[in-house]
């Protein structure tokens, strides 16, 4: 399973290690980092969401994050990078509205992280397996991580994540050997399952289908949003799509909307997110489409 997934992952001779949530695997790949670097801080771009507790969650708390608003040059241009362990990636957003940062200002970061010695972790609890249209976030930039981090989507709702480190990570613990150990590490049946699920996606091609089926519904929402000033902005990423609306009172009604409709949304702030299954069929996209344009009819007439 191992060697199958560092390939996938595109890091050459690497290692994996299985655990149960994408908190638990976040958490780990931070400590990794901190561990190598002799370094106590991370970065990341703000809004980035990491882990429900430990250094991901700490590191926000405690002020050992730096924030970089998202495409502010300038601010990271007056980041020391001197004392920063990781650059801790999350190449979507969900928890920030469903935004995706611009290939350019990624690789700012990268390069000022990779010459400051710090190292470059890739959340892709929710942007990987086939997700944004490619199997990881990551692929839509140019870059190459240190270690990436798989949750969610990797067992199809059973749970089972993954640390994937370099052989940069797995040679510096020759001489700085890392303990961590716990009951449902490398578990043989979640690993199973995880294989399975690579397996089905691929035997589905459901990375192409992502891109198609993501294309088909942003530019079915657009047509709507054309209908309807009340909608600001469609945006996404494969089948990770927001539906940005002027007033947050609207998006609540909508989100309610297609609640009593059976289609379960996402909410927050201003912003509907559709983040369907990634075997929706186009019908189904028809009639997500169709119940939004009738919400929007029944509650704000033209
Ligand atoms: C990007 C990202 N990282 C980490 C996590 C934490 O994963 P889990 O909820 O499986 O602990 C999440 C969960 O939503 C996430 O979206």
């Amino acid at each position: 399973m191992s060697s199958i997934w560092v390939t996938m992952l595109r890091i050459p001779d690497g290692k994996s290690v299985f655990l149960s949530s994408g908190s638990e695997a976040v958490d780990l790949s931070i400590s990794i980092s901190k561990h190598i670097t002799g370094r106590n801080r991370i970065c990341i771009i703000d809004g980035s969401y990491l882990s429900a507790y430990g250094h991901g969650k700490d590191s926000l708390k405690d002020k050992t994050a730096n924030k970089i608003p998202a495409e502010n040059f300038e601010k990271l241009s007056s980041l020391n990078f001197e004392k920063i362990a990781a650059f801790v990636f999350e190449p979507g957003t969900a928890w920030r509205l469903i935004q995706f940062s611009s290939a350019g200002f990624v690789s700012a970061i990268v390069k000022k992280a990779k010459s400051a010695g710090s190292l470059i972790i890739v959340d892709e609890v929710t942007t990987g397996m086939c997700r944004t249209g490619k199997w990881f976030g990551f692929e839509h930039y140019s870059m190459n991580p240190d270690i990436v981090v798989c949750g969610k989507g990797l067992g199809n709702g059973y749970p089972v994540s993954s640390v994937s480190l370099s052989k940069k990570i797995t040679k510096a613990f020759e001489e700085m050997p890392f303990r961590y150990a716990q009951s449902h590490q490398n578990d043989p049946f979640a690993c199973a399952v995880a294989l399975q699920v690579i397996k089905e996606m691929d035997r589905k091609g459901l990375v192409t289908k992502t891109e198609e089926k993501g294309i088909l519904f942003k530019s079915l929402l657009k047509e709507t949003a054309r209908k309807h000033n009340s909608i600001k902005e469609i945006r996404g990423r494969g089948l990770m799509i927001a539906i940005e609306f002027h007033e947050k009172d609207l998006a609540e009604k909508v989100h309610e909307y297609l609640f009593q409709h059976r289609m379960i949304a996402g909410l927050k702030s201003n912003v509907v997110r559709l983040m369907p299954p990634l075997i929706i069929n186009d019908s189904l996209i028809h009639q997500v489409v169709d119940a939004v344009d009738n919400s929007l009819v029944s509650l704000n007439p033209l």
